[in-house]
């Protein structure tokens, strides 16, 4: 069966950089004899062959050496334009019409994108249900939603409401672009596909676990939304949350959609709610140095750009291992990483004349030097039995030779043709973690939130955050990775 990919939100900037160069990119990829049609809709006036020439371009720029002329030319004969208006139902027919015809009558599966502004997702899913469109007995028919997915539980609640009066819960994909990452996925493979890691991955060995999303960028041009939304809204709910759940969930017993969001519900109902005080002594916040200077920042802006949580999985695996998580803008470097971090031995037989011994490590790298690396002891040769830690070292780009993988918006929109959920946040994810993220959010709005630390940019974010972990007598892998 024939695929039809469309797009609201056509004319943005996600299309551009990311969809299109993604479908080329698959396209260029063995996949078959199914034909794939590209149908852009937005409010701006288009002819078919204009938006064409406008995604060529940008496309070229995106896909690099992959671009080939030809190759964009049987494409692009797939491409097409209608503008509609999400707020005029009269369009939706319109466009319904215009489907049926590109389409040759023939049936076809569509997935619906939905990459307009957040607000106008529920009208665009009613709209779609009105049509007519969400009626799957000519193919398929599957949205897919991009974030963010509510703005706190309530309104997560509410959008869930209104599509599921539209669509059923196994045609909706809530996109995640983090679960698309080759890395992410690597984590089930490292978790489930080796027997070594999984019988210590507990309570029993396991100190901590660290997760890292630091970018070195600021806000920029986004601060209308991100003074809005804030670090917590913007990065934990989903990608940091989900990183979490990974890491943290039992085996499922097959890998598939259901079983395996199944296992990180159970992670997400597992963590400790906090209360009181905890709000003070788990939770960090940040805004470096400048942010309030960001065009479209308010000047008493108390919005963070960096937030370190400490949480808890109340389970018999986890039982009182902390889980580092910490994010924020305008760090020392880009790196999304996870750092498992092993007991200490129970009884230290050698001299450590300078340092204790800092214990096994493992480290994920999520990006940008997508890796695996298991820090452990060695004797320093030549000495007494003095030792120094030692590092085995995976490297993906060493060992495809270079080649680069998959951007996540091609896996991603892969998954969501073969309709394959496994890496989409169903709803009730969505919404546990937002009420893990909402008393987090009230509590730092409240007059007994912790201090908004400033920080200077280019550095692990505030210097508060290296005090709060030696306290409780660790401390953060602050360490760029270096790519290879
Ligand atoms: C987005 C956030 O979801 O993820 C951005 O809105 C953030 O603020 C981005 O920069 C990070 O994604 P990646 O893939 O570059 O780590």
């Amino acid at each position: 069966m024939s695929h039809t990919i469309v797009i609201f939100g056509a004319s943005g900037d996600l299309t551009s950089r990311k969809l299109v160069p993604a479908l080329y990119s698959l396209y260029t990829k063995d996949r078959g004899d199914d034909e794939t049609r590209i149908v852009g809709v937005s409010r701006s006036k288009f002819e078919h062959e204009e938006f064409r020439k406008s995604l060529r371009e940008s496309t070229k720029k995106f896909v690099g050496d992959l671009f080939d002329n030809e190759t964009w030319e049987a494409l692009s004969r797939n491409i097409y334009y209608q503008p509609a208006d999400i707020n005029n139902a009269e369009d939706f027919q319109a466009l319904s019409k215009m489907l049926e015809e590109v389409e040759g009558g023939e049936p076809s599966g569509r997935v619906y994108y939905l990459s307009t502004m957040p607000q106008l997702y529920e009208k665009a899913i009613l709209q779609l249900g009105a049509a007519g469109l969400a009626d799957d007995t000519n193919g398929y028919r599957r949205v897919i939603i991009e974030k963010p997915f509510g703005t706190d539980l309530k309104t997560a609640q509410a959008l869930n409401e209104s599509i599921h009066q539209v669509f059923r819960e196994d045609q909706i994909y809530r996109i995640d672009h983090y679960l698309g990452k080759e890395t992410v996925q690597n984590i089930f493979a490292l978790r489930f596909a080796n027997s070594i890691f999984e019988p210590i991955w507990n309570h029993h060995y396991v100190d901590h676990v660290q997760i890292t999303v630091a970018e070195e960028v600021v806000v920029g041009r986004r601060a209308g939304y991100y003074d809005n939304a804030g670090i917590l809204r913007d990065m934990f709910q989903n990608h940091i949350l989900q990183l979490l759940t990974i890491t943290a969930m039992e085996p499922p017993a097959r890998y598939d959609s259901t079983m395996v969001r199944d296992e990180k519900v159970k992670v997400l109902h597992s963590i400790r709610k906090m209360v009181g005080a905890d709000f003070a002594s788990n939770t960090l916040r940040g805004q470096y140095k400048g942010y309030l200077n960001e065009e479209g920042v308010p000047p008493d802006s108390q919005t963070e750009t960096y937030a370190g949580l400490k949480l808890y999985c109340d389970n018999w695996r986890w039982k009182n291992v902390p889980f580092y998580l910490r994010s924020g803008k305008g760090m020392s470097c880009r790196t999304s990483q996870i750092v498992i971090q092993f007991r200490q031995v129970p009884h230290i037989l050698f001299g450590h004349k300078t340092r204790e011994p800092v214990g096994n490590r493992l480290v994920i790298q999520v990006q940008p030097a997508e890796g695996i690396q298991l820090h452990f002891e060695t004797k320093v040769p030549e000495s007494e039995m003095k030792t120094r830690t030692s590092t085995l070292d995976f490297s993906f780009n060493r060992e495809a030779g270079g080649k680069s993988h998959s951007d996540a918006y091609q896996r991603l929109l892969l998954d969501s043709m073969l309709g394959d959920a496994s890496l989409f946040a169903r709803s009730d994810e969505v919404e546990l973690a937002w009420g893990i993220i909402d008393p987090i959010i009230a509590a730092w709005k409240s007059p007994a939130a912790p201090p908004l630390h400033q920080y200077e940019t280019g550095f692990w974010g505030p210097s508060e955050a290296s005090p709060w972990m030696q306290q409780q007598g660790r401390e953060w892998f602050d360490v760029c990775p270096v790519l290879q």
